[in-house]
């Protein structure tokens, strides 16, 4: 099949386009070459998403059998490759997230929960915020049409390439040694998904011209907030260099949460940490019975975490690291991950 990739060079859709080369698709990919390069195989389009101009340059004389759109984020975006492809595609699939349902994360969600209000024709550039997806699925779903488009509700993504700074950030912080402030209730049941997982079964789907919905993670409990901490300890091993090993010392909720200066913050300064909250009860608790029947299979987390442990080394530090050690997207509001001289301080007061 010809698929084209709206994206396909960072993480998810860099698996995508791994998944599709694969198994012997032709892939054209469209980005501006600016977050990484393309996988060699592919045959790589720049251009700005935002431009009709850039996508009318793209579109000319082409079509597709399959487009894999995973880099819209405002549903101007959508609109304007929707309405396009509409003639020069036969099939769209949208890579959304469950943030696109209003009752998540205090709620477990399902497939016909309700999505945030958000208008299939707001207004570009808004900030980023957890309702624009819903927009954005409601942009694929008028333009492009129902009866073409498949819409895919991430859950949280890892593994590598992964460029939200979350299962790196634990992998390093365990590689830096010493005592580690592990947060909350170890027996946390996570759902987090490998993003080869996620790109194997969207080829599939994509493949079959599947249309509707499907909430795409693993299930409840693929693993524990215990185990993915201590599988990253593992994985990392000892320092070789003299430094002390990493030591996981649990901290429970409340005191972290405590208002000051040395408040926490759930999910960010800690990533992942999802605090027993009401507005965090239904974190990982997202429905996974029809992605499930239709044949989604997660690999153990261990092999997830040892892979992105062998990438992260091979890669070296981010470009977006900070003199703290801290990685997030420039400009950012909040980094992932603590401060470590406020980690040390919380764990000689709580420890
Ligand atoms: N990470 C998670 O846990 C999670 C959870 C739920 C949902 N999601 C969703 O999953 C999707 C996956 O994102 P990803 O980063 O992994 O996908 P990706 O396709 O691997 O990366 C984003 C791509 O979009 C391109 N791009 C960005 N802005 C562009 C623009 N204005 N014009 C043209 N190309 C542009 C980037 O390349 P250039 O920068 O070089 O242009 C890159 O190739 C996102 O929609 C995200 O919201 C992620």
């Amino acid at each position: 099949m010809k698929i084209l990739l709206l994206g396909g060079s960072s993480f998810l859709g860099r698996a995508f386009a791994s998944a599709a080369l694969d198994r012997g698709h032709e892939v054209t990919t469209f980005n501006r070459g600016r977050s990484h390069s393309d996988l060699a195989g592919v045959e790589a389009v720049r251009g700005e998403r935002d431009s009709a101009d850039d996508l009318a340059r793209l579109v000319e004389g082409r079509h597709w059998d399959a487009v894999v759109d995973t880099s819209a984020q405002q549903p101007a975006q959508a609109v304007i490759s929707a309405r396009l492809l509409r003639e020069h595609a036969d099939h769209y699939t949208f890579v959304s997230s469950v943030h696109a349902f209003s009752d998540w994360p205090a709620l477990a969600v399902n497939e016909d929960s309700p999505l945030h209000p958000c208008p299939a024709d707001t207004p570009p550039d808004q900030p980023p915020g957890n309702a624009l997806k819903a927009g954005c699925e409601r942009a694929v779903l008028e333009h492009f049409g129902a009866d073409r488009t498949l819409i895919l509700n991430s859950g949280l993504l890892i593994g590598p390439y992964e460029n939200g700074g979350r299962l790196p950030w634990w992998l390093e912080r365990m590689a830096r040694g010493g005592p580690v402030l592990a947060p909350g209730d170890r027996e946390r049941a996570m759902q987090v998904i490998d993003v080869r997982d996620f790109a194997a079964f969207g080829i599939e789907v994509v493949t079959a011209r599947h249309t509707g919905r499907y909430i795409t993670t693993a299930p409840t409990g693929n693993v524990t907030f215990g185990e993915f901490l201590a599988t990253c300890r593992e994985v990392v091993g000892e320092p070789s260099d003299g430094r002390p090993a990493a030591e996981l010392v649990w901290v429970e909720d409340g005191p972290l949460l405590a208002e000051g200066p040395d408040s926490v913050l759930p999910w960010l300064e800690l990533p992942l940490w999802a605090p027993d909250v009401p507005e965090m009860a239904g974190v990982w608790l997202a429905d996974t019975a029809r992605v499930q029947a239709a044949g989604l299979r997660c690999r153990p987390f261990t092999e997830t975490a040892r892979d992105t442990w062998a990438w992260l080394q091979q890669r070296g530090p981010a470009e977006d690291t900070d003199a703290d050690g801290l990685k997030g997207r420039k400009g950012a509001r909040h980094k992932n991950g603590i401060v470590p001289a406020k980690e040390q301080r919380l764990l000689a007061a709580l420890a």
